[in-house]
């Protein structure tokens, strides 16, 4: 069997970060490039945090494009709070050599999903500007696209950045809409699953044995992320969010759903980016989704640190 292509569209991000590492360690994933998308910081800083990341797994040649600095119609909500003022803090990063693409991310979507002699599979973990654009400009891709697996969303935990919404639906809810919106094959992977895996203080500290730079920039990246999530919920181990879009590519036994109408809220400023679950079919429509929210939460932490700790060879 060949490798899978994707390409993951990202807003580092430490969690995004997680997921980077993840695709990169193996060995089934062909990583075509990366997209960047302004969400947890603008745009500029998410381009260095992805060029950071790659270099970290001794990967520079990675493609990686420049995307949208914005949401469609709202002004830019960023998370800095989260993950702290580079949007990639905790270790001392060197400054990024790699290279950045001349074309525009949305650009490059379109052209290599065209150009596809097999259809695509696309990661998106941040707000969904870029590939609702990318439909928009030409719908012909939609047929291209193999799977979206997208971090996003929340129904039964409710939301992270207000109780109705989860962040990167939150920051670009007009976007998510087109892409729930456009019959491409969607797996959702929302708050519902992500905070059934939380980080332990054994995991993080064998993260932190991977050998060299790598595992020790790991675990001051993670330690500084999960601190507002264990300051927030009032327990130990943050979820590691992102990753998990991965984990589903490689071993989808990991975890489960149902197969969901969902509409996102793009009107009230109340629920302003909801995702709303029709998970018992109240509304009789056709599913859009599946929606997961069951997860092997040992086996996919222990998939992270085989597969990341494979960069370090
Ligand atoms: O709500 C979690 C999501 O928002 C993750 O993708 C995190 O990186 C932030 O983008
Ligand atoms: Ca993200």
């Amino acid at each position: 069997m060949g490798k899978r292509p994707i390409i993951i569209d990202t807003d580092p991000g430490q969690d995004d970060a997680m997921a980077i590492l993840l695709a990169l360690g193996s060995p089934e994933l062909d990583v075509l490039g990366i997209t960047c998308v302004a969400g947890n910081t603008r745009l500029p800083a998410v381009i260095r945090n992805a060029r950071i990341i790659c270099e970290l797994a001794n990967r520079p040649e990675v493609r990686i494009f420049a995307g949208c600095d914005r949401p469609m119609v709202r002004d830019l909500q960023t998370a800095e709070h989260v993950h702290g003022p580079t949007g990639l803090d905790g270790p001392q990063w060197d400054e990024p050599t790699m290279p950045v693409e001349e074309q525009h991310a949305v650009d490059w979507l379109v052209d290599t999903l065209l150009a596809a002699e097999e259809p695509i599979t696309l990661c998106p973990i941040g707000p969904l500007t870029n590939i609702a654009m990318a439909m928009i400009r030409e719908p012909l891709i939609i047929p291209k696209i193999k799977e979206v697996v997208s971090m996003g969303g929340g129904y039964f935990v409710g939301g992270n950045v207000t109780p109705a919404a989860e962040f990167n639906i939150y920051v670009d809810p007009h976007a998510a809409d087109v892409v729930y919106r456009s019959g491409v094959p969607l797996v959702a992977m929302p708050l519902d699953v992500t905070h059934k895996a939380l980080m332990t203080r054994e995991w993080l500290a064998d993260m932190g044995q991977i050998p060299g730079k790598l595992g020790h920039h790991i675990a001051a990246m993670l330690n500084y992320y999960q601190k507002f999530d264990i300051d927030r919920y009032d327990e130990y181990g943050g979820p590691v969010h992102d990753p998990a879009t991965v984990a589903y590519l490689l071993r989808p036994e990991l975890f489960s759903g149902k197969d969901c109408f969902v509409q996102i809220e793009t009107q009230s400023e109340v629920t302003m980016g909801m995702t709303v679950v029709d998970y018992w079919g109240a509304r009789g429509q056709d599913a859009n989704c599946t929606w997961i929210h069951e997860v092997d939460a040992d086996g996919f932490f222990a998939l992270m640190l085989e597969r990341i700790s494979s960069l370090a060879a």
